[in-house]
Protein backbone atom coordinates (compact mmCIF):
# COMPACT_ATOMS: atom_id res chain seq x y z
CA UNK A 1 0.00 0.00 0.00
CA UNK A 2 1.38 3.46 0.44
CA UNK A 3 0.01 4.67 -2.54
CA UNK A 4 -3.54 5.89 -2.29
CA UNK A 5 -4.93 8.69 -0.75
CA UNK A 6 -8.55 10.26 0.10
CA UNK A 7 -9.96 13.60 -0.30
CA UNK A 8 -12.85 15.94 -0.44
CA UNK A 9 -13.24 19.10 -1.91
CA UNK A 10 -15.72 20.97 1.14
CA UNK A 11 -18.64 22.90 0.38
CA UNK A 12 -16.83 26.53 0.76
CA UNK A 13 -14.89 25.14 -2.64
CA UNK A 14 -17.34 23.92 -4.42
CA UNK A 15 -19.61 27.12 -3.28
CA UNK A 16 -16.94 29.08 -4.93
CA UNK A 17 -16.78 27.37 -7.83
CA UNK A 18 -12.96 25.80 -7.38
CA UNK A 19 -13.92 22.18 -8.61
CA UNK A 20 -11.72 22.55 -11.17
CA UNK A 21 -9.11 24.73 -10.67
CA UNK A 22 -8.48 22.30 -7.50
CA UNK A 23 -8.51 19.06 -9.38
CA UNK A 24 -6.27 20.69 -12.06
CA UNK A 25 -3.73 21.49 -9.55
CA UNK A 26 -3.91 17.62 -8.52
CA UNK A 27 -3.75 16.42 -12.05
CA UNK A 28 -0.91 18.81 -12.41
CA UNK A 29 0.82 17.34 -9.57
CA UNK A 30 1.14 14.04 -10.58
CA UNK A 31 -2.25 12.34 -8.94
CA UNK A 32 -4.28 10.01 -10.73
CA UNK A 33 -7.87 10.33 -9.84
CA UNK A 34 -9.44 7.07 -9.67
CA UNK A 35 -12.63 7.11 -8.01
CA UNK A 36 -14.44 10.69 -7.54
CA UNK A 37 -18.30 11.88 -6.97
CA UNK A 38 -20.29 14.94 -6.29
CA UNK A 39 -22.14 14.36 -3.00
CA UNK A 40 -23.85 16.35 -0.32
CA UNK A 41 -23.71 14.56 3.11
CA UNK A 42 -26.67 14.61 6.29
CA UNK A 43 -24.84 15.98 9.36
CA UNK A 44 -25.26 12.29 10.34
CA UNK A 45 -22.84 11.26 7.28
CA UNK A 46 -20.41 14.13 8.62
CA UNK A 47 -20.66 13.09 12.21
CA UNK A 48 -19.45 9.03 10.98
CA UNK A 49 -16.96 10.10 8.91
CA UNK A 50 -15.28 12.65 11.07
CA UNK A 51 -16.22 10.12 13.95
CA UNK A 52 -12.22 10.28 15.42
CA UNK A 53 -13.09 14.31 15.93
CA UNK A 54 -16.01 13.72 18.21
CA UNK A 55 -14.39 14.55 21.50
CA UNK A 56 -12.95 18.20 19.99
CA UNK A 57 -15.24 20.95 20.64
CA UNK A 58 -15.17 22.04 17.16
CA UNK A 59 -16.75 18.34 15.95
CA UNK A 60 -20.69 20.35 16.03
CA UNK A 61 -19.62 23.01 14.06
CA UNK A 62 -17.25 20.66 11.53
CA UNK A 63 -20.07 18.10 10.99
CA UNK A 64 -22.96 21.15 10.31
CA UNK A 65 -20.16 22.94 7.68
CA UNK A 66 -19.55 19.59 6.56
CA UNK A 67 -23.19 19.09 5.75
CA UNK A 68 -23.84 22.50 4.24
CA UNK A 69 -23.72 21.97 0.63
CA UNK A 70 -21.79 19.57 -1.65
CA UNK A 71 -19.00 17.86 -1.72
CA UNK A 72 -16.85 16.42 -4.14
CA UNK A 73 -15.26 12.88 -2.60
CA UNK A 74 -12.11 11.30 -4.63
CA UNK A 75 -9.47 8.54 -4.13
CA UNK A 76 -6.41 9.69 -5.63
CA UNK A 77 -3.24 7.58 -6.42
CA UNK A 78 0.44 8.31 -5.98
CA UNK A 79 3.85 7.15 -4.78
CA UNK A 80 3.84 8.55 -1.47
CA UNK A 81 0.46 9.37 -1.82
CA UNK A 82 -0.40 10.44 1.87
CA UNK A 83 2.72 12.24 2.58
CA UNK A 84 2.64 13.61 -0.99
CA UNK A 85 -0.93 15.13 -0.98
CA UNK A 86 -0.34 16.56 2.51
CA UNK A 87 2.18 18.61 1.09
CA UNK A 88 0.02 19.84 -2.18
CA UNK A 89 -2.88 21.08 0.21
CA UNK A 90 -0.79 22.75 2.91
CA UNK A 91 -1.79 22.91 6.67
CA UNK A 92 -4.77 22.80 8.54
CA UNK A 93 -4.84 26.51 9.06
CA UNK A 94 -4.77 28.08 5.87
CA UNK A 95 -3.05 31.07 7.38
CA UNK A 96 -0.41 28.53 8.24
CA UNK A 97 -0.54 27.05 4.67
CA UNK A 98 2.47 27.72 2.31
CA UNK A 99 2.52 29.88 -0.57
CA UNK A 100 1.02 28.03 -3.66
CA UNK A 101 -0.70 25.08 -1.78
CA UNK A 102 -4.31 24.26 -2.05
CA UNK A 103 -5.24 25.65 0.61
CA UNK A 104 -3.73 28.85 0.58
CA UNK A 105 -5.08 29.37 -2.13
CA UNK A 106 -8.45 28.31 -1.95
CA UNK A 107 -9.17 28.07 1.67
CA UNK A 108 -11.40 30.44 4.13
CA UNK A 109 -10.89 29.20 7.28
CA UNK A 110 -9.52 26.62 9.44
CA UNK A 111 -13.21 25.14 9.44
CA UNK A 112 -14.07 26.01 5.57
CA UNK A 113 -10.55 24.61 4.67
CA UNK A 114 -11.62 24.44 0.97
CA UNK A 115 -10.02 20.22 0.59
CA UNK A 116 -9.20 17.03 3.36
CA UNK A 117 -6.54 15.14 2.88
CA UNK A 118 -6.00 11.56 4.97
CA UNK A 119 -3.57 11.50 7.30
CA UNK A 120 -2.13 8.06 7.41
CA UNK A 121 -2.24 5.11 4.49
CA UNK A 122 -4.80 3.51 7.16
CA UNK A 123 -7.29 5.83 7.56
CA UNK A 124 -7.08 6.53 3.50
CA UNK A 125 -8.46 2.96 2.93
CA UNK A 126 -10.60 3.67 5.64
CA UNK A 127 -12.14 6.74 4.45
CA UNK A 128 -12.03 5.58 0.84
CA UNK A 129 -14.19 2.90 1.57
CA UNK A 130 -17.08 5.20 3.44
CA UNK A 131 -17.89 6.50 0.18
CA UNK A 132 -16.47 4.03 -2.25
CA UNK A 133 -17.95 0.84 -2.21
CA UNK A 134 -16.16 -0.54 -5.69
CA UNK A 135 -12.72 0.54 -4.01
CA UNK A 136 -12.21 -3.16 -3.82
CA UNK A 137 -11.88 -3.47 -7.29
CA UNK A 138 -8.67 -1.15 -7.37
P1 LIG B 1 -9.70 18.02 7.88
O1 LIG B 1 -8.37 17.75 7.31
O2 LIG B 1 -10.88 17.74 7.05
O3 LIG B 1 -9.85 17.20 9.26
C1 LIG B 1 -10.59 17.67 10.36
C2 LIG B 1 -11.12 19.03 10.15
O4 LIG B 1 -11.53 19.71 11.32
C3 LIG B 1 -10.02 19.92 9.61
O5 LIG B 1 -9.74 19.58 8.29
C4 LIG B 1 -10.59 21.31 9.82
O6 LIG B 1 -11.39 21.74 8.75
C5 LIG B 1 -11.46 21.08 11.04
N1 LIG B 1 -10.87 21.78 12.18
C6 LIG B 1 -9.70 21.53 12.75
N2 LIG B 1 -9.49 22.39 13.78
C7 LIG B 1 -10.58 23.19 13.82
C8 LIG B 1 -10.97 24.27 14.64
N3 LIG B 1 -10.17 24.70 15.64
N4 LIG B 1 -12.15 24.84 14.41
C9 LIG B 1 -12.96 24.41 13.41
N5 LIG B 1 -12.64 23.37 12.61
C10 LIG B 1 -11.46 22.79 12.80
Amino acid sequence: MGNITFTMIKPDAVGSHYIGPILEQINAAGFQIIALKLLKMSKEDAGRFYVVHKDRPFYNELTQYMSSGPIVAAVLQKDQAVTEFRKLIGATDPSKAEPGTIRQRFAKSIAANAIHGSDSDENALIESAFFFSELERF
